[in-house]
Formats: structure tokens, sequence, C-alpha cells
């Protein structure tokens, strides 16, 4: 496995793989990785010749006020977690290399950025959309792995891809839990133990709605007041949103769901903020 930090060097080594003909699998990253994490390598290993995984703990993606200075970092672990998916290339470029001075270029998906949590972190889509589209230019995947953690993120990637003709697939890939349900993320370290224990409600209160949906429940106002009901199990937990949203445009949903529907949530515990979604009437989606 190489470990390359210089931007012209992934680069070259890129266009060389694709000039012998090599298809690549891209996985990005900001590290600190987790079995959800290397289940989008594995994922990422089964559908191409060359698998890069990028470590990157993207600035612009942050607000002043959260936690970029202390996000979990551990570069050994995750080069030990990378090898042993049988990642070939890790890029792991530094900040000076991806912003350098003088650097202004954005890049914003407009719509589907704002709600969810586009709402409560107003920048954070453009930063996001912004390092994928230097992380595409610069590894220049055929595919690209996303988790369904993060489903707004996914779908902002997937419009960026199509809107800017970028030739490349985003591929979804479902989210990865704990034993208990909830979804593994590389902020669950911060959790206390009381908190870790009542973070599990984020998980069964979405399960409580995906089941009623599929006994017939239809009233976007009685599937939400389920789902916050259930959250109130979690005493410690500060509820940012709950919110429904059509799939993929993720405009606001009318009194009843009749297609694919997003059912997402975020809770603060502390200094972590949890997320979670589940996809309400999926069967109805064609990507
Ligand atoms: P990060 O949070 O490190 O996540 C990297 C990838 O792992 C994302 O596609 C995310 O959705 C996925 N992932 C995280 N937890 C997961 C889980 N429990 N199950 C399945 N997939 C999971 O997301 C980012 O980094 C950054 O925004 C990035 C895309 C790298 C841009 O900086």
């Amino acid at each position: 496995m190489k470990v390359i930090k210089d931007i012209k060097e992934m680069q070259r080594e890129s266009e060389g793989l694709r000039s012998s003909g090599k298809k690549i699998a891209f996985v990005p990253t900001m590290g600190y990785l987790h079995d959800g994490h290397a289940a989008l390598l594995r994922r990422g290993r089964g559908m191409a010749d060359i698998l890069v995984m990028s470590l990157f703990v993207n600035p612009t993606q942050f607000a002043p006020t959260e936690d970029l200075s202390n996000y979990p970092r551990d570069f050994e672990r995750d080069r030990r977690i990378a090898e042993k998916e049988g990642t070939d290339i890790i890029f792991a470029p530094d900040a000076k290399g991806m912003y350098p001075e003088g650097y202004q270029t954005e890049v914003s998906v407009r719509e589907i950025s704002k709600p969810l949590c586009g709402a409560s972190r107003p920048a954070h889509f453009a930063g996001v959309a912004t390092v994928c589209c230097k992380l595409f230019n610069i590894v220049k995947p055929h595919f690209a792995v996303f988790g369904e953690k993060d489903f707004q993120q996914f779908l902002v990637i997937r419009r960026m891809v199509l809107d800017l003709d970028m030739d490349l697939e985003a591929v979804p890939f479902p989210t990865v839990r704990e034993p208990d349900g909830l979804a593994m993320s590389s902020r669950n370290v911060y959790l206390t133990p009381e908190e870790r224990a009542q973070a599990v409600c984020l998980s069964r209160s979405l399960a409580l709605a995906k089941e009623a949906c599929e006994k017939g429940e239809r009233n976007v106002q009685k599937i939400l007041l389920l789902v916050l009901g259930a959250l109130e199990d979690a005493r410690l937990g500060k509820i940012d949103y709950v919110d429904m949203r059509a799939v993929p445009s993720l405009e606001k949903v009318g009194k009843t769901i009749a297609g694919p529907t997003l059912l997402a949530l975020a809770v603060k515990f502390g200094k972590a903020r949890l997320i979670d979604n589940t996809v309400l009437l999926r069967e109805l989606w064609n990507p």
C-alpha cells in the first residue's frame, strides 16, 4: 500500500492507472476509521482494480465553533485498517496543499444543501462538495463510495456529479451500526457511558417510524410524533432537528407521504452531534 501526500504525484499515479485500463474506486474519509469506513472500503475493493482512500480532515466543512481542532485522529491505526481492507493507495494531503494561499473557488449545490444538516451548518455542504470535487479531480476515480449515514451528503455529491457532468458514479452504501443499532461514527468516542446508552434512541425512533410506515402509516405529523416520542428517552440529548423530506430533491413533503421520503434527525449529546436517518418507501426510489 502506498501513502501519497503530494497532489501532483497522486494525479500522475491515477493518470497512469487509467491509461493502463485500470478501474479506480475511491472512498473519501476524514480518518479515525471504524467498521462503517471499513465496509465502504470493502465495497470499493469489490468493484474496481484499484482502491484509493483519502484521509483529510477538511477544514472548510467545519464552522468556527465546531470540532475541527479536536477531531479525533490516529494515522497509524487508520493505515493498518486501510491496508487490511486491501486499499492500494492512501491519499493524505495537507491543508496547505489543498487550500494554498489565494485559494477562492467553491462548489455550492444550492437547494439540497439548505435543509436538515444544512440548516444548522450553513457552510457545511459547500465545504463537502468543494473538497469532493477537488478530490475527484486529483484521484480521478470511476466510482466513489459514500455512506448513507450521511444521506444528505450522498445526495449533494450525486447532484454535483450530475450537474457538473463528472465522469464517475457516486455509489451509496447502507449505514453500518453497532449491535444495539447506534450508527457508527468517529464522533461516538465523545459520548459518556450514560450518553452512549441513551444514544440508542436515535435508531430506535427511526425503526419505529419505518415499522409504522410499513404497516401503512402515511401521515407526516403522526410519523414525526412517533419519532419525537421515542427520542424523549434520550434525556441528555438536545434535538437539533427531526424532519421528513422528499428523495432525492429534499423538498418539503405535504401532509402525507406518497413517494420515497428521507426521515432524518440530529441530536446533540454534549459536544457530540449525532445524526441518523432512514428512507421511508425506499422501494419507490429508482436512483
Ligand atoms: P467521514 O465522516 O470520515 O466519512 C467518510 C465516509 O464514511 C462517508 O461516506 C460517510 O457517510 C461514511 N460513513 C461514516 N459512518 C458510516 C456508517 N456508520 N456506515 C456507513 N458509512 C459510514 O463524510 C466525510 O468523512 C466527509 O464529509 C468527506 C466525504 C470525507 C469529505 O470531507
